[in-house]
């Protein structure tokens, strides 16, 4: 362990890992300091870019709290969260496709009867929208629960808004035994992610915008079936082909149907993927 130079610091990293309990830790350590050396070798990085490296993740430290969670931000903004969900979330054809959870889910959202307007204030254009939660053989998974949360017209979700008494533009129900659903929202609107923290300096000093297509976000569960975390987009977005997060799949967009009366409506509906055994 002495004398240790850039040839031979890699096998030492490693072995110093040989004495840990847990196998899988073990393996993603090992594998983890194999990738960020090779890496470093790669970019033949400085002591002062490594520097700036750390000043940029203390960043990320600084300015997360309960409400803001920059290293989310920065594993979606690289791809990571999209790839660990396209590495894990493997479905059979036919079932709703799921994408990246992004950071504005709350847990204990209130929950609604169907039909109720989960708004809650929420500014917007009024919304429709109703589906049914079906298994892969196109029969209906009864009081599948739904969570469902989504920005306002602003491009703010409720916790980015300083101070608000109640949740708004967020809720939970439960389909019907039919695997019926329906409520009223507002319609989604483009937004951008924050961006006035390093993430948002990163995207900005590579080129990139922060922007995300208009989406609504589900996560929809039921016993005997996988969780499903996804979104519905519309397909008249800008930024489809650019999200900022890299969540967007073409079987997730679709039409939010404008009414004479100016409000709109959204038909969609989920197919489950059945765990193993049942
Ligand atoms: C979201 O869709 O809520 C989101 C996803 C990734 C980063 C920021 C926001
Ligand atoms: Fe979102």
């Amino acid at each position: 362990m002495r004398n240790l130079n850039q040839d031979n610091i890699t096998q030492a990293v490693i072995a110093s890992f040989a004495n840990t309990d847990n196998p899988r830790l073990k393996e993603i350590m090992i594998s983890l300091v194999q990738h960020l050396h090779a890496f470093a070798r790669d970019v033949k990085l400085t002591e002062a870019e490594w520097f700036q490296g750390i000043e940029f993740l203390t960043g990320c430290g600084h300015i997360t709290d309960e409400r803001r969670q920059e290293f989310i931000l920065l594993s979606d903004v690289l791809g990571l969260s999209m790839l660990t969900v396209a590495l894990n979330q493997h479905r059979p054809p036919g079932c709703t496709e799921a994408t990246v959870f992004g950071p504005f889910h709350v847990k204990d959202a209130p929950h609604y009867p169907l039909g109720a307007d989960i708004a809650n204030g929420a500014k917007g254009t009024p919304c429709l929208v109703q589906g049914r939660v079906l298994n892969t053989d196109g029969q209906p998974v009864p009081h599948a629960h739904l969570d469902v949360w989504q920005s306002d017209e602003d491009g703010l979700y409720d916790v980015q808004h300083e101070g608000l008494a109640q949740a708004q533009a967020r809720g939970t129900l439960n389909a019907d035994a039919e695997g019926r659903f329906h409520f009223r929202s507002i319609v989604a609107v483009p937004y951008a992610i924050p961006h006035d923290g390093p993430v948002g300096a990163l995207l900005q000093a590579t080129g990139r915008h922060p922007w995300r297509p208009a989406h609504l976000h589900f996560k929809v569960e039921a016993p005997g079936y996988q969780t499903l975390i996804t979104h519905v987009f519309r397909n008249d977005s800008d930024y489809l082909d650019s999200d900022a997060v890299f969540g967007v799949r073409q079987s997730l967009v679709c039409d939010w149907v404008a009414q004479a009366d100016g409000s709109y409506r959204l038909d969609y509906d989920f197919v489950l993927n059945p765990t193993q055994g049942d």
